[in-house]
Formats: structure tokens, sequence, C-alpha cells
């Protein structure tokens, strides 16, 4: 189960299409963050199994936080009942769920103690996810990688913290230490980090994408629903690249019409071609190990916590 007592640091590495699998999840739990990964990043049921018999048996015997499966919750998943139950057969210690929040889930994950946080943009959907019971909420603000939100973390963080005492969770644009540590200061039990991930050796991401994020500022970052209908964040070069023009320089989104996907090729083509990231990138400069991303990480969350201790200190 969720064991904060084992973890470095505050920190979920957030779950990324495409992007994370078995071995970034047990990169993190190993270094005391908690790992996580989409199921539909395995193409079958089957497969989705297999990756949480791996990650369970690497962790065997070590202390960690616990570790996350992301399922999306959409009448389009035709996967979510039994990937669901496969959860429930292996005890996946966190779930995170996107687009709906039921209760029927919450409890089904409930009943062996497991927990529930649910990703959420506006305060409209946050209080449908706690009418339906969940354990944590995750708000995904303006500026993060993937599916981002339009509204500020702070006002998001505020608002949701007003209406629910469970865990809150931070997402959007956080790549360093001192990020962690600014989201932990404006109310949040956790950070969710995405992007910054990306650029670590664990990842599943191609080369030519870890470059690109380690070259790109928030600046090249396309907020755009033209790749898959919802809006979502891309980096620019990538978007320029699968259309053949040049990315639009104040940030605007190119217009593909109908050619740059055809309808077939679906969201996974989309997101393998053209690449998602957030605002964060431009505090992201090199590729490393998740162990020593997180050791980074944790250096730089103390020496931020005792400026501001330091600077409590001074007024008094
Ligand atoms: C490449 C990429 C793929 C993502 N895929 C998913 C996904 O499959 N499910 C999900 O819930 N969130 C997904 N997200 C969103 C992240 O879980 C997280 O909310 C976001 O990355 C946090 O913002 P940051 O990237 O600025 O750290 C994705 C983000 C990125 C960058």
């Amino acid at each position: 189960m969720l064991n904060p007592n084992n973890a470095q640091l505050p920190v979920i590495a957030a779950p990324m299409f495409l992007v994370s699998g078995p071995e970034i999840v047990t990169a993190c739990c190993k270094s005391g963050i908690v790992g996580t990964f989409p199921a539909l990043n395995q193409r079958t049921n089957e497969g989705f199994r297999e990756w949480l018999v791996s990650i369970e048996q690497s962790l065997e015997g070590v202390a960690h936080p616990g570790f996350g499966v992301n399922l999306i919750v959409h009448k389009t998943n035709p996967r979510l009942q039994q990937d669901l139950e496969t959860c429930v057969e292996h005890k996946v210690p966190l779930i995170i769920t996107s687009l709906g929040a039921v209760r029927d889930l919450v409890d089904a994950v409930h009943s062996y103690g497991g927990k529930v946080f649910h990703d959420v943009t506006t305060l409209r959907h946050a209080q449908k996810a706690i009418d339906a019971g969940v354990d944590g909420l995750i708000a995904v603000s303006a500026g993060a990688g993937g599916h981002a939100g339009t509204l500020h973390p702070l006002a998001l963080l505020g608002e949701i913290r007003q209406r629910f005492s469970g865990t809150l969770i931070s997402s959007g644009c956080i790549s360093s230490g001192a990020d962690v540590a600014s989201a932990i200061a404006a109310g949040a039990d956790y950070a969710y980090m995405g992007t910054r991930f990306i650029c670590t050796d664990e990842s599943r991401a191609a080369i030519a994408y870890k470059a690109m994020i380690e070259q790109s500022s928030a600046k090249d970052i396309v907020y755009t629903d033209k790749v898959s209908g919802v809006y979502a964040n891309f980096l620019g070069a990538s978007l320029a690249a699968a259309s053949g023009e040049e990315a639009h320089p104040d940030g605007k989104p190119i217009d593909f019409g109908e050619e740059l996907l055809a309808p077939e090729d679906g969201d996974a083509k989309a997101w393998k071609d053209i690449w998602s990231a957030g605002h964060g990138v431009g505090n992201i400069h090199s590729t490393v190990p998740v162990a020593a991303l997180v050791d980074e990480l944790t250096h730089d969350y103390q020496n931020a916590l005792q400026r501001a201790a330091d600077l409590v200190a001074k007024r008094h």
C-alpha cells in the first residue's frame, strides 16, 4: 500500500502515455518516490498483468512508498473493467483515474486498502470526484504536460482545498526540488511530476524527444486541440516536424486541418510522433538516471526549505 514513511520526497512521478513503464516505476520506488504508469501503455490486459508481476518481483523486499496505475475511466476504454479487476487482484496501492470518477471503482479499490487519486482541471470536476469518494485530487493546472488545464496552480489548489480535506496533489510545471517545495508550501501533500521524468534513462521516450525537451523553453510549448481533439501541451518543434510547417513564433496552434492525422491513426500515432511536454521544459537540461534525479531533487528541495526557514528565523 502507499507508505509515505518510505518516501524520500513528497513526489509522484506522473503516468505518461507511451513514456512510463515498469523500468521507471521500479526506479522511482527504489529511489523513494511513488512511480506510476498508464495501464494502456500495454496493448493488452495480459501484457498489463505481466508488467505488474515484473514490478512486484523487482520491488520484493524493498521498503518503498508504493506505486500506482492510471486507468482511463471512459466508455471508449474497452479494457477498463478487466484492468480494474487485475488491479484489485494485485492490490495495486494507488489507482489514478482520469476523465471519470466513479463510486463503484473507488469501492473496489478501497476493498483491499488501495487509494484512488483523481486528476482534475476544474472545481466542477473536483466536486464530482469528491462526491464519488476519492482519497486524493490531482490539481492539473495551466502549463502541465499532457491534457493540461487553464487555471493557475495557486488558484486551483486553493479553491479545491477549501472544499476537500483529503490528499491534495499539485500538477503542472514542477521541474526542480524548489518547485516541489513551492507546491508543498502552497498546501499540496505531493508534487506530481511528468515532463521532468521524460528526461530520465528509464523513460521510454525516444532520444530525440528527450533532446528536444533539453533544448526547449516555455515559449516553445503549444497548447492545442488539433492533435487529438482535446487541448494538450506539445513541443512546438515536434508539431512543426510532423506538419512540415514552421512552428508558429507566438505559440498559436498551427491549423493542420484533417491532414495531419487520418482518423484511423488514433491517439497512439498522434502521441508517438507529436511529443507532449509542459511549460517546465526550460528548467530541464539533462537526461539522467532516476536515482540521480531524485538525489538532485532532494538536495534542491532541502535547500529551498532551509532558505524559507532562514527567512522566518531572521524575522524573529
Ligand atoms: C507525454 C505525456 C503523456 C501523458 N500521459 C498521461 C496519461 O496517459 N494519463 C494521465 O493521467 N496523464 C498523462 N499525462 C499528464 C501527467 O500525468 C501529468 O499530469 C503532467 O505531466 C504534469 O505536468 P508536467 O508535465 O508539467 O510535470 C501525460 C503527460 C505527458 C507529458
